[in-house]
């Protein structure tokens, strides 16, 4: 399975971009639509995103997500043009220039659009780039005209889009191939009362994002999810935890995962009572009494594997947290600690970005502030070159 930007532009050919979708789901890959304004106006971005069966990213970076592929389908003279001299004046020329890996497009437009020299000149930019090029092929166009224009049939794109994928870096997608990661994301909510929780601000970015660059990697990722603010990846297996308890439950049930990566915050007191009922307000002031939880990771760390890598995260919002990140690792029994400073308001916590110190074996990593996905992938990076010491 690789992750797969589809992007959409603006003429007729829009509909056929929806079987192109479908027949990459099924492929399956993991889907994600960019469709341009003038697209939109074909065909409704939402139906894209329904076909995909994702939602659209709603961070401040959604031209930085990291595909194996871009293919554009159907690709208007406009975009074509936009593509050959590198314009980024909306999220899929921006895409089109953050993205590093193969690009297949499937150019559709009026036959004298086509074939005047600007857009053939155009064309010849993309080509000696590097770009795929499907059809367009010849018969009659929407308006009625006789030529080459139309976008080549999705069944065909498709197929170029295998074969692409096929001949990329093997790294990106088949690295963890065969292994099975477990991660969990989020904040648990411990019950009050009947409608009363004490939670916490993690809204699961960055153990979503570990997740998605672990099946990226082609692992086969089962996501402990507790409460996650933000959508949950494709072609993992999620797993409902709201609780700590829960996630103690599901966590040491799969503790025989090769990789756990502990990302969830996971909440160290719970209410020592619950009340079944809601509290009404009577004016009086609450005493409630807070009972230690189980400490997941250390019990993951006292019956692990030698083989296993195990991952904790630690968020310390004062003083000496580096220090107790590396405690935490030896008390633990871990192979490797993801600190970071939640005392910053612009990482960690509810934002698109984190900066983190790895703390390793013998060894310390600072990696600078960064998309959660760079993050997640530096840690999957160090992870990869624990095992490769096994
Ligand atoms: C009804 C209609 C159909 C169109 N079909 C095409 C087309 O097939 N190919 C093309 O290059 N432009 C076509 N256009 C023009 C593009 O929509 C226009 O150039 C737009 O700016 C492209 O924006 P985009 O690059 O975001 O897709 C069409 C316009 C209209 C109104």
């Amino acid at each position: 399975m690789a992750r797969i930007l589809v992007g959409v532009t603006g003429g007729i050919a829009a509909y056929k971009a929806c079987t192109l979708v479908r027949l990459l789901v099924r492929a399956p890959h993991d889907v994600y639509p960019i469709v341009t304004e003038a697209a939109a106006r074909f065909v409704a971005p939402e139906t894209f995103f329904a076909l995909a069966r994702t939602t659209p990213r709603r961070d401040a970076y959604p031209h930085l997500e990291r595909a194996d592929l871009l293919v554009v389908a159907p690709l208007t003279a406009n975009t074509l043009a936009r593509l050959a001299h590198g314009l980024a004046d909306d999220v899929l020329t921006e895409a089109a220039l953050a993205h590093d890996g193969p690009v297949v497009v499937a150019p559709a437009m009026n036959v004298r659009m086509w074939q005047h020299a600007a857009t053939q000149a155009n064309a010849e930019i993309l080509r000696q780039r590097g770009v795929v090029f499907v059809g367009p092929a010849e018969g009659e166009l929407a308006e009625g005209e006789v030529g080459p224009g139309r976008m080549a049939e999705p069944e065909e794109i498709a197929e170029v889009v295998a074969r692409e994928l096929a001949g990329a870096s093997p790294r990106a997608s088949s690295s963890l191939a065969g292994r099975r990661v477990l991660v969990s994301a989020g904040g648990t909510r411990e019950q009050l009362d009947a409608v009363r929780f004490l939670g916490n601000r993690s809204s699961g970015s960055m153990g979503v994002a570990v997740a998605e660059e672990a099946r990226r990697r082609g692992a086969e990722v089962t996501l402990l999810a507790a409460n996650l603010a933000v959508p949950v990846p494709t072609g993992v297996t999620v797993v409902e935890t709201p609780t700590a308890a829960d996630i103690e439950r599901e966590a040491l049930a799969r503790a025989d995962a090769d990789v756990v990566i502990m990302a969830a915050a996971v909440a160290d007191y719970r209410p020592a009572a619950p009340e079944t009922a809601k509290r009404a307000k009577d004016g009086s002031s609450w005493t409630v009494e807070l009972t230690p939880t189980t400490d997941v990771l250390a019990a993951l760390g006292a019956n692990r594997t030698d083989r296993q890598v195990l991952v904790g995260f630690a968020a310390e919002s004062a003083g000496n947290g580096l220090e107790r990140a590396r405690e935490k690792k030896v008390a633990k029994s871990a192979d490797l600690i993801v600190f970071n400073d939640i005392g910053r308001s612009d990482i960690g916590f509810d934002t698109a970005e984190n900066e983190v110190v790895l703390v390793s074996n013998g060894a310390e990593q600072h990696i600078a502030k960064a998309p959660k996905r760079r993050i997640a992938a530096a840690v999957l990076d160090e992870v990869e070159r624990i095992m490769a010491t096994r």
